[in-house]
């Protein structure tokens, strides 16, 4: 747990409401946490989704793991303390999109269970979807998309995920998606019929 630094902080509500952004949206703030390993299809899957939901009229954002790297997150490496504070980071940017009524996507690794739950801890219920990119990691490795496993395997990057360090899979996940079975297109649909039967966004117009 990260300690409160600084004192005489109060926190601040505005007049315009969490639930008023939502209903000028029609829609819910939420965020659908894709976790699993490099080349799993996290960035993939989230941009799909993305574009579905913007082309149904919604406000959406992607957060993912490479770009957020290069700015806001750029002092933190790949140490379990230095993963934990990026997800940390990101939670509270999750947290925020979700208060202003938006989806957010975010695509991180994210191997440990106890930063997902950290995560999860700060949206109210229901509006954390923990989405597992289910990938055998032979085929994660097949795809080494970046070329990152051969980089890995030949000891050039040390703490690797599924190489040199751990990725613990969520135990309850609100949803599985077998990259390695399913298509992009299949995936993509359990995630929107699961946006629709909890009412984050209402059914597509026939
Ligand atoms: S996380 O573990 O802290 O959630 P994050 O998703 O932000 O990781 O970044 C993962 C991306 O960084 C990978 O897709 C890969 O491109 C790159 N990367 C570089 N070094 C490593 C490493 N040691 N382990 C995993 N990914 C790495």
């Amino acid at each position: 747990m990260v300690q409160q630094k600084a004192t005489n902080v109060t926190w601040f509500e505005g007049i315009v409401t969490q639930n008023a952004r939502e209903n000028l949206l029609d829609q819910s703030g939420c965020v659908l946490w894709f976790t699993g390993l490099s080349g799993s299809g996290k960035s993939t899957l989230a941009i799909e989704v993305e574009n579905v939901l913007y082309q149904r009229g919604h406000l959406t954002y992607v957060l993912d793991g490479d770009n957020v790297r290069h700015g806001l997150n750029k002092n933190l490496g790949f140490s379990p303390e230095d993963r934990a504070e990026n997800i940390r980071r990101i939670g509270e940017v999750s947290r925020l999109f979700v208060d202003a009524g938006v989806i957010v996507m975010t695509a991180f690794i994210s191997p440990y269970r106890t930063d997902r739950d950290n995560a999860r801890a700060l949206v109210s219920e229901g509006r954390f979807i923990e989405i597992f990119v289910d990938c055998a990691i032979e085929v994660c490795e097949e795809r080494d998309t970046k070329g990152l496993y051969k980089r890995a395997r030949a000891g050039e990057i040390k703490e690797f995920t599924g190489i040199s360090a751990p990725y613990e899979p969520p135990i309850h996940p609100e949803i599985t998606l077998n990259t390695d079975a399913q298509s992009i297109a299949e995936s993509t649909k359990r995630v929107l019929d699961f946006l629709e039967q909890k009412n984050i966004v209402p059914a597509a117009a026939e």
